[in-house]
């Protein structure tokens, strides 16, 4: 498996179910599943067997077009009607990667945009499936092939959760860059943290760069002061599940840990995103909601109980980086730096 014939969510191509990649089994298997309902799309993005912000909205808009195959036969007000809660109701169930809502309002203008029937305008809906996974395909090379300009060689990135082929529909978000720095020939390395509570360091990123050859190491998310003040990381590299208008981050929690540490030892703080993950109607990170996720996640490893019972968690699963710790913001557009003007490119 390399990471180009990786798709973590796609629309089938008779349109009746989406076919993903159930990252919850990863790195034990690499299980592909199909998705015939809305329940099941609903379940796979709640339970991060499909995550990371672009193949989230990949996975959302595909799933749209799945649940209203039903409504092939209605009429074009019952079909949009049906539509508008089918949308809500995906784009509900997380609520920080707004790469979500997003592909959803895509598909919708979409479809309220095409003539005819139910029929027409599930063909239209289907089109646009298709088209936010291929558009996905082409950020995803484009940051990469941006953000090269900002490596050194050798590249000894940290990076932080999963951003890379199973996180999209292409190569990645931060590990485009990696992929793209590899693939010129560049001496590239590397951290990984592990990423608790769910582990997609250790279970997905690792798993992931192992199999493209890129060598890596996997560190407990606490190591990760330690090993930026031994001075030999080159770059911190992040992706993002919603960048504000003035540059705020969020991204999964404990990215604003890397930046505060990463600042303190003079390390660049790159994040890298498509421009669809830029939200202009989030002024600041403020503005950004933070989603708090299950007890469980901190209550168990895998299945076995690390938690007393009846103490409580604090459990979000994003956290904000403030813009004054980040270097420089790569989209599929360039490379950004502040003060930020994303809406001119
Ligand atoms: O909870 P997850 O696994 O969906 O969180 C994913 C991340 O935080 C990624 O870093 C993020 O989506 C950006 S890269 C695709």
């Amino acid at each position: 498996v390399t990471h180009a014939r990786l798709r973590p969510a796609s629309l089938a191509t008779d349109g009746a179910s989406v076919r993903i990649i159930d990252q919850r089994a990863l790195p034990a298997a690499l299980v592909e599943r199909d998705l015939r309902t809305l329940d099941e799309v609903v379940d796979a993005i709640a339970t991060l067997a499909v995550r990371g912000a672009p193949a989230i909205g990949v996975c959302a808009v595909a799933g749209v077009a799945v649940a209203m195959r039903g409504y092939a036969a209605s009429s074009r007000a019952v079909f949009l009607r049906e539509l508008d809660d089918v949308a809500a109701r995906v784009t509900a169930v997380r609520p920080t990667a707004v790469n979500l809502a997003w592909a959803v309002a895509r598909a919708v203008r979409r479809a309220h945009a095409t003539d005819g029937d139910g029929g027409a305008i599930l063909g239209a809906l289907q089109a646009e499936a298709h088209a936010v996974e291929h558009d996905d395909v082409a950020m995803s090379r484009a940051i990469g092939q941006h953000a090269l300009q900002l490596l050194d060689n050798p590249v000894r990135a940290l990076t932080h959760c999963n951003t890379g082929a199973l996180a999209t529909a292409g190569g990645g978000t931060a590990l485009a860059a990696i992929y793209a720095a590899h693939a010129a020939g560049r001496d590239v390395a590397v951290y990984a943290t592990e990423t608790r509570p769910l582990l997609q360091g250790a279970r997905l990123t690792a798993w992931e760069l192992q199999q493209a050859g890129v060598p890596v190491t996997v560190l407990a998310d606490g190591a990760a002061a330690s090993l930026l003040r031994l001075g030999t990381v080159t770059s911190v590299l992040v992706g993002a599940d919603r960048i504000a208008a003035n540059g705020d981050v969020a991204n999964k929690i404990g990215t604003y840990a890397l930046a505060l540490a990463a600042a303190t030892h003079g390390v660049p703080f790159y994040v890298l995103a498509p421009k669809s993950t830029v939200d202009a109607d989030s002024a600041d990170g403020r503005a950004i909601p933070i989603e708090l996720r299950a007890r469980e996640e901190l209550a168990r490893c895998g299945t076995v109980p690390i938690l007393p019972d009846g103490v409580a968690v604090w459990n979000p699963a994003f956290d904000i980086t403030p813009a004054s710790l980040v270097t420089a913001i790569v989209t599929d557009s360039g490379v950004h730096r502040p003060p930020y003007r994303f809406a001119d490119t």
